[in-house]
């Protein structure tokens, strides 16, 4: 960042605007009659349905922009948004995404095979990076993130790890990890940076659940501020744009700066021709917020999850966790605003809570078989009171818990995850599937981290642990062909 891109970073008052908000607000008081796309042209008439369920006015900031001053032309509001966008995140460049951190994921896999070699990748990513991986036709390779076997949920890489797999692996150009995690746990992005690019890779972090970061100086620095090359951050997680929307900071140095031309035509590839003007505008605004006034909005969501544990902690039914997760290797800070809280401790298993919270007026993120975790979006104040009496409230049902088994090592790998994705395949019964390659990635939920991807040899380990998985209650295979994991999909 320059000097000048410090001064509007985040708080200052070159961040109190909303350029691309603005310009459409304007564009849409003109009362131009429209002959455009969407559609519904903004007509009360023809979609009094939709009106009365998203207001006039939501209708009328949904237009199909590719119009001079918006978006079109030198310095338009579009632009000036993105640069407000990148000084508060402090990346040398950001732009805007409509289809979430899936979109980012995919758009990063493509620009990645613009870096020539390979990759090495956290196993835990998220399943659009097996699918870009499927597009880009990079080669990977996988290394294992820090694991609870207790509460069966990862957590991040650390250095050492990161640093052994790129020794291993030298003609890797690109290392990508996960942080934070679902369950808050960040991971040291400084030292794996400078682990990456002494190995001559750049470092590319998924920090999805990490858009509030740098906002408050009790949340954890964001990554594209700590060396990372390229951040791919879910606004409409907890940074409060609408869903769907996320942002892609490009980072600074050489790395960043050869990534960024395969970055922007893989942007052209991944982005719908008519992104939508409320999203891109929720985007906008979201950062205005926050970059002005997550300092102290966000005290109040700080005091809602210091609320919530304190009355986990002091009422000793259930535990929580962050203690827990903090001794692991791979974790150097915690993001505040996810309360993890193992139910089981207290006789209840996590799925069966949060199903009965649900149940009980509350709707939790997520749920494992160990945990529940709740979310409080950056800004917002929620009654923890109301969490905790509920949750504390909970029949107990010890009888019904099962203990957590632990996870096998993955098979080996016997081709890309491209080849095997365009592999002719077959659907066979798992009893014969062993040392065959696995056409599909599967995951036993928890602890989420694929035990079969695209490529890999099937091992009789694996298989058991799906099935186990699968036949547990509230255990959950995402990918698997059969819910109870008799069928696997293998290349031929
Ligand atoms: C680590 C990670 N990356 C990417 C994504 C995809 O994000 P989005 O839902 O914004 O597409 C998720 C979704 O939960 C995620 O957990």
């Amino acid at each position: 960042m320059s000097s000048s891109d410090a001064a509007s970073g985040p708080g200052t008052s070159a961040q109190d605007s909303s350029p691309y908000l603005d310009a459409l607000a304007e564009f849409v008081t003109k009362g131009r009659e429209r002959w455009d796309t969407p559609g519904h042209q903004g007509s009360v008439d023809a979609h009094p349905l939709m009106t009365s369920y998203f207001g006039e006015r939501t209708l009328a900031l949904d237009f199909q922009t590719m119009v001079d001053g918006i978006d079109l032309g030198p310095d338009n509001a579009k632009q000036r948004s993105l640069t407000l966008a990148a000084q508060a995140w402090g990346s040398s460049r950001t732009w805007f995404l409509t289809n979430g951190s899936t979109g980012g994921n995919l758009t990063a896999c493509l620009a990645m095979a613009g870096m020539g070699g390979s990759l090495v990748a956290q196993r835990s990513v998220h399943s659009s990076v097996i699918s870009g991986l499927a597009m880009s036709g990079l080669a990977a390779t996988f290394i294992a993130p820090d694991l609870d076997e207790e509460l069966g949920i990862s957590h991040g890489l650390t250095a050492q790890a990161l640093d052994d797999a790129l020794t291993a692996n030298p003609d890797a150009r690109i290392a990508l990890v996960v942080t934070p995690s679902y369950f808050g746990a960040c991971a040291d992005v400084r030292a794996l940076a400078d682990v990456a690019h002494r190995h001559n890779a750049a470092l590319i972090v998924d920090e999805a659940w990490g858009a509030h970061f740098g906002f408050h100086p009790d949340l954890p620095t964001n990554a594209v501020r700590l060396g990372a090359d390229l951040v791919v951050s879910s606004m409409h997680k907890l940074g409060g744009s609408l869903g769907q929307t996320a942002l892609l900071h490009l980072g600074h140095g050489p790395f960043a700066e050869k990534l960024e031309p395969f970055v922007v035509r893989a942007l052209d590839a991944m982005a719908s021709t008519s992104e939508s003007t409320l999203l891109l505008a929720s985007l906008d605004i979201a950062r205005r917020e926050i970059a002005v006034h997550g300092a102290t909005t966000i005290n109040r969501s700080l005091a809602t999850a210091a609320r919530l544990r304190y009355r986990i902690s002091s009422d000793g039914r259930y535990r929580d966790v962050t203690d827990k997760i903090r001794t692991y290797p791979s974790v150097v800070g915690i993001d505040p605003l996810r309360v993890v809280i193992d139910t089981r401790a207290g006789g209840v298993s996590g799925h069966e809570a949060r199903h009965l919270l649900f149940e009980g007026g509350h709707h939790l993120e997520l749920s494992t078989d160990s945990v529940v975790v709740a979310l409080i979006g950056a800004g917002v104040e929620l009654d923890a009171d109301g969490l905790a009496d509920t949750l504390l409230g909970l029949p107990n049902r010890e009888s019904e818990i099962r203990p957590v088994i632990s996870l096998p090592p993955a098979g080996p790998r016997r081709m890309t995850v491209r080849e095997a994705y365009f592999s002719a395949a077959e659907v066979i019964s798992a009893a014969d599937a062993v040392g065959r390659i696995s056409a599909d990635s599967v995951a036993a939920y928890p602890p989420g981290i694929p035990n079969l991807m695209p490529g890999e040899e099937i091992t009789a380990a694996n298989l058991t642990f799906l099935q186990d998985t699968a036949a547990a209650p509230f255990g959950y295979v995402r990918g698997a062909i059969s819910p109870d994991m008799s069928l696997v999909r293998v290349v031929i």
